[in-house]
C-alpha cells in the first residue's frame, strides 16, 4: 500500500486531537483512504510548551519549511493570516494538497488560495474552518452542487452559544461563563473574536462565498457581538418566550448577498432555539432541495478533528487514485450589499 506522507502545522487544541486520531485509528484510516498516512513530523513555535499526552514528542520540529517540502498532505491548524498563508502557498508549489482549519485565513484570501490550489492541481480541503464536526462545507460544495441556495443561516460559533445558554439557565454572568468556555476548548487563542463575533463573520463571508459562487470577504459581513447583552436582556427574552442567539446569516437578494451576524431574538418553537452549549446549528434553503438543517458540536479539540480527518483521508484517497475536490467556482460574482442596501 503507498505511503501518504502527512505533515502537521500546529499542535494545540485540534491539532493535539488530529495526531492522537492519526495514531489511534491508523487502521482504519488506511482501509478509507486507501493509504498509508505517515505522520512525518509536527511543527510548533515552541516544542517545550505543554502538550496533551498524546502527541509523541519526537515528532515536534520548528522548521516547518522542512516538513512541508517532504510532504503530500499538510495539515494547517496554527490559525491567523501569516505564515498559514505562505505554508499553504508553500505546500502548493510542492505538490502538496493542504487541509486547513483556518478561518480567517479563508475568510481573507479564500479566492487566491482556491486557484493557486487548482493551478497545483491539488487539493484544498476546509471543513474543520466552519461549525467543527457539522459537515455543511461538504454540504454546500458537494450535497448541494446541483442545486441554487438563496439562504444559509445559523449558529457557528460554540463559545457565544454556550456563554449565552449559560446565562439564559443558570443566569450566569458573562465573564464567569467566558472563562468556563476558554477551559473547555471552545474559545479562540484570543476570545475577543469569539464575543465580538469575528469568528462568527469569518465563517459566514466562507459560507456565502460557497453558497452563491461569490467572493464575500469577511470585512463584508455586518456584524455585531454578544458583549452588550445583558442579564435583563435575556430575562426580557425569556418572558417574551424567545432566546437570543447570536446568528449568521447570508442570504440572496434581488440585487445582491445581504451577510450579518448579530444577536438575534428566536422563538423558543424555532429549531434554532434548541441548539445549547457549543452545538452548531446551519438552515440551508435551495430552490429545488427546499430547507436543510445541519447540527452536531462546533467547537472543541476532537469534534473538529474529526472533520479534519476526513478531508485527510479524502485528500489521500485523490492521491492515491486520482480526481480531486471541487474546484471552488467564484464566477457569479454577487455584490455583497451595505446595511442600506439590504
Ligand atoms: N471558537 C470557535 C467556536 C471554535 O467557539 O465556535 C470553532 O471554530
Amino acid at each position: 500500500m503507498e505511503d501518504v506522507r502527512v505533515a502537521l502545522l500546529g499542535c494545540g487544541t485540534v491539532g493535539s486531537q488530529v495526531a492522537r486520531l492519526l495514531d489511534e485509528q491508523a487502521a482504519d484510516l488506511t482501509a478509507r483512504a486507501g493509504a498509508w498516512l505517515h505522520l512525518e513530523g509536527i511543527a510548533v513555535r515552541d516544542i517545550n510548551a505543554p502538550r496533551d499526552q498524546a502527541v509523541d514528542r519526537t515528532l515536534l520540529t520548528t522548521d516547518a519549511s522542512s516538513l512541508i517540502d517532504g510532504a503530500d498532505i499538510v495539515i494547517e491548524l496554527m490559525g491567523g493570516i501569516e505564515p498559514a498563508r505562505s505554508y499553504i502557498l508553500e505546500a502548493f508549489e510542492h505538490g502538496a494538497s493542504v487541509v486547513t482549519g483556518n478561518k480567517a485565513l479563508l475568510a481573507a484570501h479564500g479566492p487566491e488560495l482556491y486557484e493557486a490550489a487548482a493551478r497545483a492541481d491539488v487539493d484544498l480541503y476546509y471543513e474543520a474552518a466552519v461549525a467543527g464536526a457539522v459537515p455543511v462545507v461538504y454540504g454546500l460544495r458537494e450535497s448541494l452542487a446541483g442545486d441554487r441556495i438563496t439562504a444559509v443561516l445559523g449558529i457557528v460559533n460554540g463559545t457565544t452559544n454556550y456563554i449565552l445558554d449559560e446565562m439564559t439557565t443558570k443566569g450566569l454572568e458573562f465573564d464567569d461563563v467566558l472563562a468556563e468556555a476558554q477551559r473547555l476548548g471552545y474559545a479562540e487563542a484570543d476570545p475577543t473574536a469569539d464575543v465580538d463575533g469575528l469568528d462568527a463573520a469569518a465563517k459566514c463571508a466562507i459560507l456565502a462565498s460557497l453558497a452563491f459562487h461569490s467572493r464575500v470577504a469577511m470585512d463584508e459581513v455586518h456584524v455585531e457581538g454578544i458583549r452588550s447583552i445583558t442579564s435583563s436582556d435575556i430575562a426580557a427574552a425569556t418572558r417574551a418566550g424567545y432566546v437570543i442567539k447570536l446568528i449568521a446569516s447570508a442570504k440572496r437578494r434581488e440585487n445582491g448577498i445581504e451577510a450579518t451576524v448579530g444577536p438575534t431574538l428566536i422563538p423558543n418553537s424555532h429549531p434554532l432555539a434548541g441548539v445549547h452549549g457549543p452545538f452548531n446549528a446551519v438552515v440551508i434553503e435551495a430552490e429545488a432541495a427546499d430547507r436543510l438543517m445541519f447540527y452536531g458540536r462546533g467547537a472543541g479539540g476532537a469534534p473538529t478533528a474529526s472533520a479534519v480527518l476526513s478531508d485527510v483521508v479524502a485528500a489521500a484517497s485523490h492521491i492515491v487514485e486520482g480526481g480531486h475536490a471541487p474546484r471552488e467556482l467564484i464566477y457569479a460574482d454577487l455584490p455583497v450589499l451595505s446595511l442600506e442596501e439590504s
